[in-house]
């Protein structure tokens, strides 16, 4: 019989530089971590946000279930980068219905994408009046009717329907069921919201991946702005690789121990203090646009996720230029992990990577 329990599924984040694996066990008395392992992608397996190399991720993937022994097969992954676009819309007052009906023609004039080339999706908002500040979504009213309409507001949702599909094939040709398909921002901002005391007020979610630096500025529980542009680890290691003449495992062992690089060291810091200047501009021109769409609204704080905020040094130089506190996001906190099963000074280091993956894996089959 078909049990009326929620069907938990596993968090799969596939990121370009590894696939993070989240278990959990929801109950009553609270969550219990249950597996949680990463497994590392050859360079170029995964480009931007597409898939490149279907055979060797979908091995990986293999590899990391059967290494954790997770026997589930129903997953909640992820998509990325340019092929995905979330924005914020408003109507006026209509319903669900109303919405899905004409959703295709109003989404038209609001993505860069050919229509019949994408997946569309929404979520109603809440009411605006619980959200303080400007009207920054964009209107779809008739001029003038803004003041005496009640509007509905939603988050639409295009993704290339190519990408999707090449998705969802290679979870299946893992022998895998992908059952939600989510966007990276919205997952890890489903992790920070359970992980914040209070997740009311507007912060800024920031992740330095390998390929990519993801930004999304939430107020309220809901995202006013994201953004994914191409920066992220990467571009260090590629740096490291053309400075020194080394392979980029060589590159990657030099940078995730700098105080190892001897005579390279100095190289090595001219190349981060490089590239971590130009994150931190890309951050500033995010938080300058919230600022000036969003102008009565104070943004608190920037927390910071993703495998290159551990650059030693990057969080401090970070809340010093754009003078804004900045926190580090360790996802484990919402989680009982049994020390006999994990060590802790583990979960502590890959914490700022697990917050998509575990994002994924608050997941249930039927959520929207
Ligand atoms: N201690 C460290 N110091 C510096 N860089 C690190 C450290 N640990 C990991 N990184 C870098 O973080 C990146 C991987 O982070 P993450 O796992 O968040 O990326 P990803 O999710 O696989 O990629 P993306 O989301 O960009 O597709 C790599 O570039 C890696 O070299
Ligand atoms: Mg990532």
């Amino acid at each position: 019989m078909a049990s009326p329990k929620k069907t938990q599924l596993v968090g799969l984040d596939i990121g370009s530089h590894s696939i993070k694996l989240v278990e959990l066990d929801q109950n009553k008395r609270g969550r219990l971590l249950k597996s949680f392992g990463v497994i590392g992608l050859p360079p170029g397996a995964i480009v931007e946000g597409t898939i490149k190399e279907m055979e060797p991720i979908s091995s990986a993937i293999k590899t990391l279930f059967s290494n954790l022994k997770v026997i589930n097969p129903n997953v909640a992954t992820s998509i990325s980068g340019y092929s995905v676009i979330a924005k914020r819309l408003s109507f006026s007052q209509r319903s669900e219905e109303e919405i899905a009906a004409t959703i295709r023609e109003e989404a038209e004039q609001h993505i860069p994408f050919d229509i019949n080339e994408v997946n569309l999706d929404f979520d109603i908002l809440p009411d605006e009046e619980d959200l303080p500040g400007d009207q920054p979504a964009e209107s779809v009213l008739p001029e003038g009717d803004e003041e005496e309409t009640r509007q509905t507001n939603i988050m639409l949702v295009a993704a290339r329907k190519d990408i999707v599909d090449d998705y969802v094939t290679l979870l299946q040709s893992s022998d895998l069921n992908p059952a939600v398909l989510d966007v990276d921002a919205f997952a890890l901002q489903n992790a920070v919201e359970l992980t914040a005391e209070d997740p009311r007020g507007c912060f800024v979610i920031v992740d330095v991946g390998a390929q990519k630096l993801g930004i999304n500025a939430v107020k309220n529980g809901v995202s006013m702005f994201s953004r994914d542009s191409s920066y992220g680890g990467n571009r260090i290691t590629e740096a490291i690789m053309s400075e020194f003449g080394v392979s980029f495992e060589e590159a990657e062992k030099i940078k995730l121990t700098p105080l190892e690089s001897g005579d390279k060291e100095e190289g090595l810091e001219k190349i981060l203090a490089l590239e971590v200047s130009s994150w931190v501009r890309e951050i500033g021109r995010a938080l300058d646009f919230v600022g000036s769409t969003y102008s009565e609204e104070k943004i608190e704080k920037i927390i910071l996720t993703g495998g290159s905020c551990k650059i030693p040094g990057f969080p401090q130089y970070l809340e010093s230029e754009l003078d804004i506190s900045v926190e580090e996001l360790n996802p484990f906190k919402i989680v009982v992990a049994k020390g006999s099963l994990f060590d802790p000074d583990y979960l502590d280091y890959m914490a700022p990577q697990a917050g998509v993956a575990l994002g994924l894996a608050l997941r249930s089959i039927g959520d929207k």
